[in-house]
């Protein structure tokens, strides 16, 4: 049988899947993202950071050059210039989500990490509350178990399960009904996992609060290539960092808190910025209200304007565009991933999660195992990928949890790890796990995102067949 060019695999590419809006991503490309091809980049680590557009830079460069800003603390007339693209950004970010201004408040942050830490250090946990997560969730989330237990919560863990690692969703709905809805608690949980790509239902907000608990949805991996609805689905806490969704500029998050839940945290300092006064000799403070109590001193002014730019650049381009071009090259990249066998019949790669597009985006995780089902190091394919100039992620991507699940790792293998004094590098992590649970210790992971083409998930699949014996 002849082998398929690139040429009559995308024909065949597009009788499969119609939606896929070629002619329109071919024009967004050469005319936003043109520096893909001509630096011959295969850009797949979506999930680690999103591309920004020419348009986006045009548009923020020439904001800042016609305009004269300054420190939005002040009240002068370059402060009340920089204050209104700030508050019209801040508006923006609502209307974009669907979120009423009359129950949401969007308090910027350095990224969702940020807005996580916000949340944990903040939050009433004590004695009789609980801190409810996922195991598949961002090392940010999993931070805020700290907070929790120091001041007395009890922490309580929710596996997801092999091999889609979607939610056990009946250990779930047990744990939720733990609650005591006379004291503070937290559920917390991705709407799209970094690891995997599964997206957990957003219905499980609703069943939470009917028991009693506060709902934090951490959205960074799921609302670059969703529409997340906020009039639909309503969770006390959304994180999100914005150079996931448009690429630039970095360093700012949000936290959208819904107004009733934002009046449950206590602040456990303030600082200049986040108070109406305070006072030395008096030793006294009064914070501000809604987001200004929470963003620490001076807010990354200059750059909040480009976060209104680049979701209208999403805006333009369109959302459900994006999303539905995403689940086609998903669903293509993993039929032909997955259909990778050796000389002998055995498979070429382990897929981690679901084998299809339902109730999942566009991260696909996998190891490559030799002829002989022998792992094949995420290292040596990542080195191998570099080579090629192809842009992937490997490791465990910072969430051990759903890793711990993929890999058959068990509590008291990694207890082990964990009862040193001293610290452990991850490559000390590697070798201490070696032989324990699965052969490997992380993944590859590879995401499409906005700008991703077809010819970006086919150079993949040769480079993956490379490995084949
Ligand atoms: C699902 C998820 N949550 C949270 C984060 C943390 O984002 P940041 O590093 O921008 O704070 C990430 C980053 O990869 C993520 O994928």
């Amino acid at each position: 049988m002849p082998i398929p060019t690139q040429e009559t695999a995308l024909a065949d590419f597009l009788r499969t899947y119609p939606t896929f809006d070629h002619t329109a991503l071919h024009a967004l490309r050469s005319r936003d993202y043109s520096r893909l091809d001509k630096l011959g980049h295969v850009y797949l680590d979506y999930t680690g950071g999103g591309l920004y557009a020419d348009s986006q830079l045009d548009t923020h460069q020439q904001l800042l050059r016609e305009g004269v800003f300054g420190n939005p603390h002040s009240s002068n007339p370059s402060s009340q210039a920089m204050t209104q693209l700030d508050e019209q950004s801040r508006h923006y970010v609502l209307e974009y989500f669907n979120a009423s201004p009359n129950d949401y408040v969007c308090i910027f942050t350095q990224n969702a990490s940020g807005a996580l830490k916000l949340v944990g250090e903040s939050y009433p946990f004590g004695p009789h509350s609980h801190y409810l997560l996922t195991f598949d969730n961002h090392n940010s989330v999993n931070g805020i178990r700290e907070f929790a237990r120091a001041k007395g919560a009890t922490v309580t863990y929710t596996p997801v399960v092999p091999p889609e690692l979607r939610l056990d969703e009946q250990k779930l709905a047990q744990f939720l009904d733990l609650a005591d809805p006379t004291y503070p608690n937290l559920f917390a949980y991705p709407a799209q996992s970094n690891f995997s790509g599964v997206q957990h239902p957003l219905e499980w907000i609703e069943r939470a609060h009917a028991k009693g608990w506060d709902v934090l949805v951490d959205a960074a991996a799921f609302a670059p290539t969703n529409r997340l609805d906020l009039s639909r689905y309503q969770p006390d806490f959304v994180c999100l960092s914005f150079y996931k969704i448009f690429g630039y500029p970095t360093g700012i998050g949000c936290l959208i808190a819904r107004k009733s839940a934002l009046t449950k945290l206590q602040r456990p300092w303030f600082a200049g910025g986040t108070i109406t006064i305070a006072s030395v000799q008096g030793d006294g403070y009064y914070l501000a209200d809604g987001e200004a109590a929470f963003e620490d001193g001076t807010i990354d002014y200059l750059n909040l304007p480009a976060v209104e730019i680049g979701l209208k650049h999403i805006t333009d381009v369109s959302i459900d565009a994006i999303h539905e071009r995403v689940i086609c090259l998903t669903d293509w990249l993993i039929k032909n991933l997955v259909n990778l066998r050796h000389s002998n019949g055995n498979p070429l790669i382990y897929l981690y999660g679901p084998a299809n597009t339902t109730m999942r985006g566009g991260t696909v995780t996998i190891n490559f195992y030799d002829a002989d089902n022998n792992w094949i190091d995420f290292r040596s394919v990542e080195a191998q990928a570099n080579e090629r100039n192809i842009s992937l992620r490997t490791g465990c991507f910072c969430n051990p949890g759903a890793g711990e699940n993929a890999l058959g790792l068990t509590k008291e293998e990694l207890a082990d790890c964990f009862g040193n004094e001293e610290s452990m590098t991850f490559e000390e992590f590697i070798r201490a796990m070696h032989g324990k649970g699965e052969d490997a210790v992380g993944a590859v992971r590879v995401s499409v995102g906005l700008a991703t083409n077809f010819s970006d998930v086919y150079q993949f699949i040769e480079f993956a067949k490379t490995f084949l014996c």
